[in-house]
C-alpha cells in the first residue's frame, strides 16, 4: 500500500494520542500532525495551534500542508461539518458527515431514529417546554432519566431519583439553560439496569467490521459512584461476553442501524460507537456515538494487528469487505489519571513525574490527554483526564496488574484515579446465563 505523506489528526486527548502512535507504527505513515495535540502528541509528530472546532482553520491549514489524509475524531468538530467541508473541498477525510453525525449531536434525533426503526432502546418522550415536561414527569415513577438533547460534554445525563429532583433538573436544562442550546430539547427515559459495555463498529456506509466489545468506567467514584466523567478506564475485549451476545448485538443493532442510516440517505462512514445496557430482557441502545471513545481507543490501540491506515482507506473507498481487521490474542486496559477535583473544578499546571520509568515495563503505553510541556519544557498537567495508563497481558487480570503496578510509578500533585477499572467484569460470569 502506498504511504501516505501527510497526516492530520483532530483532537487534543488520549484517544488522538493513542491513534497517532498506532499511525506512528506504520510503514505507509509519513509525518504526523495534531491539531491541536498535546505533551505526547509533541513526540510523535508536530502540534499545529488550532483548535478542533474551528474547522475553517483546520481547512485552510490542510490546503496549505496538502495534508493527504484528514482523521476528525472528536464530537465537535464532527456536529460542526468539519467532514462535509473537507470533501467539498476535495480533501480526503475519515469520518462521518454532519447529517450521519446527529445520531450523537441530538439524543433527540437519535431516540426518534431507533423508535423509526424498531431498535432496541428504553421507552422515552421528548420535550421543549418545561411545564409539559413537569406534567409528564408527574405519572411516572423513579428514577427516571433525564438528558440534554445536544451536546454537553458527557455531563448532560441526569438520574433523577423523585420527583422533586427531575423537577429541578429539567428547570435548570429548559430555563435555566445551564448546557446552553444543548438543552433547548430533553429526552426523558426509563431507568434501565445492568452492565454498561461500548460497542466499536467500523463502516464504509454499506459494509462494517465490529471491534471487540470494550468496557468504560464513567463514574469518578469507585464502585461506580459519584459524578458521571469523560470516561475513568477501560478494558478489552470483555470476558463475559459470549460469542452468541456478540452475534445478538450485531443482528438485533450494529446491522440494522447501519442499513438504516444508509437507507435515510445518510451511509455512515467512519466509526460508530453504540453504548449498550446489558438488561435481563437483553441489550438496549443507551446513546449513539460517532467517533472513537475516550479511552476506549487507548485499549483498542494495544490490541489492533492491522495497520489502521489501511482500515481508514479501506472505509473512505468503501472496501471494508475486503480487509481482515486482526487483534491480537491478549487483554488490555486502560487507567485514567485524573487532576483533584475533577469532574469538578481542578488546577492546571502541576509537574508530572515517572512516565518513562513506568515504560520501562513493555506491556505498558502511557497515552498522554491533559498534558503540555512548560517554557523550560518540563511536562505539567493541562486538563481533567491527564495520562491514560495502557497494559496489555495474557488475561484480564494479568493486564491489570501490570497497569496498576505502572500507576504507582508515576506521580503529579492532586492525581487521582480508579482503583476497581475491570474488578466488576471480572465478577461476572457468561451474561446473561
Ligand atoms: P449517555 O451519555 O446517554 O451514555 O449517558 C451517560 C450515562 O448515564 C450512561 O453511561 C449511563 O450510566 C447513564 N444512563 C443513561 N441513560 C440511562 C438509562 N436509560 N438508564 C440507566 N442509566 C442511564
Ligand atoms: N468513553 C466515553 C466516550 O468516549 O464517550
Amino acid at each position: 500500500m502506498a504511504k501516505i505523506n501527510k497526516i492530520l489528526i483532530i483532537g487534543s486527548g488520549g484517544r488522538e494520542h493513542a491513534i497517532g502512535w498506532r499511525i506512528a507504527q506504520s510503514k505507509r505513515a509519513g509525518k504526523i500532525f495534531f491539531a491541536p495535540g498535546n505533551g505526547g502528541t509533541k513526540k510523535i509528530g508536530t502540534n499545529v495551534e488550532i483548535k478542533a472546532t474551528d474547522i475553517k482553520g483546520i481547512l485552510e491549514f490542510a490546503q496549505r500542508e496538502r495534508i493527504d489524509l484528514t482523521l476528525a475524531l472528536p464530537d465537535d468538530p464532527l456536529a460542526l461539518g468539519i467532514v462535509d467541508l473537507f470533501e467539498k473541498n476535495g480533501l480526503r477525510v475519515w469520518g462521518p458527515t454532519k447529517a450521519a453525525s446527529k445520531l450523537e449531536w441530538s439524543k433527540a434525533f437519535a431516540k426518534d431514529f431507533m423508535q423509526r426503526h424498531n431498535l432496541p432502546t428504553a421507552k422515552f418522550e421528548i420535550f421543549d417546554n418545561f411545564e409539559k415536561a413537569k406534567s409528564y414527569i408527574e405519572t411516572q415513577s423513579f428514577p427516571i432519566v433525564i438528558k440534554a438533547s445536544g451536546l454537553a460534554l458527557g455531563k448532560g445525563v441526569v438520574i433523577c431519583k423523585n420527583k422533586e429532583g427531575a423537577s429541578k433538573t429539567l428547570e435548570n436544562i429548559l430555563v435555566k439553560k445551564i448546557f446552553g442550546d444543548s438543552g433547548n430539547e430533553v429526552v426523558i427515559e426509563e431507568f434501565l439496569v445492568g452492565p454498561e459495555i461500548s460497542i466499536h463498529v467500523f463502516s464504509d456506509g454499506e459494509n462494517y467490521k465490529m471491534l471487540p466489545p470494550s468496557q468504560d468506567h464513567k463514574k469518578i467514584g469507585e464502585q461506580d459512584t459519584g459524578l458521571n466523567t469523560g470516561g475513568m478506564g477501560t478494558i478489552a475485549p470483555l470476558p463475559f461476553m459470549s460469542e452468541k451476545l456478540m452475534v445478538e448485538i450485531e443482528k438485533t443493532i450494529v446491522a440494522p442501524t447501519l442499513a438504516a442510516m444508509q437507507k435515510e440517505g445518510n451511509p455512515f462512514v467512519g466509526l460508530l460507537y453504540p453504548g449498550l445496557i446489558l438488561t435481563k430482557n437483553g441489550p438496549r441502545i443507551l446513546e449513539f456515538n460517532v467517533r472513537f471513545g475516550d479511552p476506549e481507543t487507548q485499549t483498542y490501540m494495544r490490541l489492533l494487528e492491522t495497520d489502521i491506515l489501511d482500515i481508514f482507506d479501506a472505509c473512505i473507498d468503501k472496501k471494508l469487505d475486503k480487509l481482515e481487521i486482526k487483534w491480537k490474542d491478549l487483554y488490555g486496559c486502560t487507567i485514567v489519571l485524573a487532576s483533584g477535583g475533577y469532574p469538578e473544578n481542578y488546577e492546571k499546571g502541576k509537574i508530572i513525574s515517572g512516565i518513562e520509568e513506568a515504560q520501562k515495563d513493555p506491556a505498558i503505553v502511557v497515552f498522554h490527554a491533559g498534558t503540555k510541556r512548560d517554557e523550560k519544557e518540563n511536562l505539567i498537567t493541562n486538563g481533567g483526564r491527564v495520562l491514560g495508563v495502557s497494559a496489555t497481558g495474557e488475561s484480564l487480570q494479568l493486564a491489570l496488574v501490570k497497569a496498576y503496578e505502572a500507576v504507582l510509578k508515576i506521580s503529579f500533585s492532586g492525581m487521582q484515579y480508579r482503583k476497581d477499572i475491570g474488578q466488576s467484569a471480572l465478577k461476572i460470569s457468561n451474561y446473561p446465563n
